[in-house]
């Protein structure tokens, strides 16, 4: 919380967000980052397997090299930190074991509890490549919404982005070596209120009574 951000409700909260286009270059201080990554580490993930990591990048010289990946969207250029959300490469047996036997591990019970989870689990080894990659991604997708309110919450701004070379950003980063994949990046910071064409204008959605059916099908 802050100044901004105080006594706010959570609508307050994403009423105030905005996907910010251009950043001031004032730093976000490490608690605050701190606070984003444990929220986001907090998201709750199919089976509890948490199938992604997140790398902090605050290097300038990094943040240079990511501007032309991500089509030279100036989010990136005046922001502070940018997280990059990477995906598990695919459902490995030896990543969703080791997460199981963590979880048995954390809650003080014996590895063997975990025997009926990784039996049950076994069918996410049969889905093929594509599917696997589907239902990763639907993971770090929830974890990044979880980042975004969390981002608010603090008064830091983040831009939410997809638009950026995939390859060229896991080659940058290093993260075949990991097996990992990048899915989608933010940029966190705070908004250039002078610069920033986006920061004045109406947020707009969806009408709510285009949005909500109640009880469809049983009219
Ligand atoms: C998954 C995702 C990817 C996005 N990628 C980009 C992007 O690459 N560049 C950009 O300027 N905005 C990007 N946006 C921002 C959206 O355009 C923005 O969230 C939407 O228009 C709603 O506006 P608001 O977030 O300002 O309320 C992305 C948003 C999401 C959720």
């Amino acid at each position: 919380m802050n100044h901004l951000t105080e006594n706010k409700t959570l609508i307050d909260l994403l009423q105030w967000r905005y996907a910010t286009k251009k950043m001031s270059g004032k730093s976000v201080t490490q608690d605050k980052i701190d606070l984003i990554i444990e929220a986001t580490r907090l998201a709750p993930s199919s089976s509890g397997l948490q199938p992604f990591k997140i790398m902090v990048i605050n290097k300038p010289e990094l943040k240079q090299q990511i501007f032309p990946i991500a089509n030279n969207q100036q989010q990136i250029i005046g922001s502070s930190h940018i997280l990059v959300f990477a995906a598990w490469h695919q459902y490995t047996q030896e990543r969703v074991y080791a997460m199981i036997d963590h979880i048995n591990t954390e809650r003080g019970l014996p590895i063997s509890n975990g025997d009926g989870f990784k039996k049950g689990i076994g069918g996410l080894f049969t889905l093929s490549q594509e599917q696997q990659k589907a239902h990763i991604t639907q993971q770090v997708y929830l974890a990044f919404g979880i980042a975004i309110a969390a981002a608010a919450e603090l008064g830091v701004d983040a831009s939410p982005m997809e638009g950026f070379n995939r390859e060229a950003l896991d080659d940058l980063l290093g993260l075949e070596a990991l097996q990992l994949k990048s899915v989608l990046i933010m940029p966190l910071g705070y908004r250039d209120e002078e610069a920033d064409w986006l920061v004045k204008l109406k947020k707009v959605r969806t009408p709510r009574r285009d949005f909500v059916i109640t009880n469809p099908g049983t009219l």
